[in-house]
């Protein structure tokens, strides 16, 4: 197939991990004979540094052109108490694209759960997916701020929270069909209106489905107790935030964890969920797994491509399985693998996949 990609590498480690994603994706259109026109634009503080603008009018219009962005992570120190924010950026593209529902799968790799400060026995079966909603909420309220008060103002619609609940219990149905609602209802309007909603889709339109709520509080709590009992959780935008930097611990680390940003359309916005990593930017350490997984993903929802995506996931299994670990997932005494050399890894299994 041929497909139009666009790389927004962004800042801090954003543009190592970038090059072994799209490492990854050269070696599948080798493999599978599949051509990938990728086009390497700026977002975050790089776009401010070069464009003025934390994403510029005509990045957000090829992005929208595109079959699938994938990009790395923004922001740092650099650009803190500026006029403009790197996050804006990516809040702007996030609204550009209507990608409303961000799925993150979380998943323990048994071979690196010696990783995760967590118990063993709590790791195993560890699979869920969290579907956060992505472009509402307070993240997208109205802000005020004068000498002595400031204000977020958090709103959601029906129509924001049915699409949401609809995505997720789509996800669920192809899963164990028990869907994790997570709000504050005890305090929050907002959450009321999401309990009520979320309550009538599941009972109207998935009834096979096993529905919880859960405050957020609570799931915090049993995000690390019983981790394995979760199947698909689903919550507004800044408890997904929160809840799914916990969850990564459960994973072993961050750099494993990847995303997928999806709408009503086909292009998708591909992420890993880690941050911009400042303090080992440009030391050739960062763990490029969860780009490289966000390949997959995007390889999965954009593109259609099922089995490139299997074999993407596969492959970083058997990295792992070969020890192939990065500064943030090594045993101590061990040596661990540059950012390059784990995409290198990945990249020559692919290419050299009989299957
Ligand atoms: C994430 C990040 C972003 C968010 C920031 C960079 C705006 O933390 O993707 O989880 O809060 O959504
Ligand atoms: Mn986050």
């Amino acid at each position: 197939m041929e497909a139009q990609l666009i790389i927004l590498p962004g800042d801090g480690i954003g543009p190592e991990v970038a090059a072994e994603a799209v490492k990854v994706l050269h070696a599948i259109e080798k493999r599978f004979g599949h051509t990938f026109a990728l086009e390497t634009r700026h977002i975050g503080g790089s776009a401010i540094d070069h464009e003025g603008v934390a994403v510029s009018d005509a990045t957000l219009a090829r992005c929208q052109g595109a079959d699938a962005v994938w990009l790395g992570a923004v922001g740092g120190p650099k650009w803190d108490g500026g006029k403009v924010r790197p996050e804006q950026g990516l809040l702007a593209l996030r609204r550009a694209l209507g990608t409303f529902a961000n799925i993150r799968p979380v998943k323990v790799f048994p071979q690196v759960a010696d990783a995760s400060p967590i118990k063993l026995d709590r790791l195993l079966g560890v699979d869920m997916v969290v579907c956060r909603e992505l472009t509402g909420g307070i993240y997208f309220g109205d802000k005020f701020r004068d000498e002595n008060s400031a204000t977020d103002v958090c709103m959601y619609t029906v129509h924001e929270i049915e699409r949401i609940v609809r995505m997720a219990c789509t996800m669920a149905m192809g899963r164990r069909k028990k869907l994790t609602s997570v709000d504050k209802a005890n305090v929050l309007e907002t959450s009321r209106l999401w309990r009520e909603i979320t309550t009538r889709v599941v009972r109207d339109e998935f009834p096979e489905i096993t529905l919880e709520h859960v405050l957020v509080d609570s799931a915090a709590m049993h995000l690390i107790q019983k981790p394995a009992s979760f199947d698909v959780i689903v919550t507004e935008n800044m408890f997904g935030d929160i809840l799914t930097d916990e969850a990564s611990v459960l994973a072993g680390s961050m750099g494993l964890l990847a995303s997928a940003s999806l709408g009503a359309g086909r292009c998708g916005l591909y992420e890993p969920i880690h941050g911009s990593a400042p303090d080992i930017a440009g030391q050739n350490k960062a763990n490029p797994y969860a780009s490289i997984l966000s390949v997959a993903l995007m390889l999965r929802y954009s593109l259609g491509l099922e089995h490139e995506a299997v074999i993407v996931e596969d492959v970083v299994s058997e990295c792992l399985d070969d020890g192939v670990r990065t500064a943030d997932l090594v045993k101590p005494g061990d040596k661990a693998a540059s950012t390059a050399q784990a995409g290198d890894a990945v990249a020559s299994r692919i290419s050299n996949f009989a299957r």
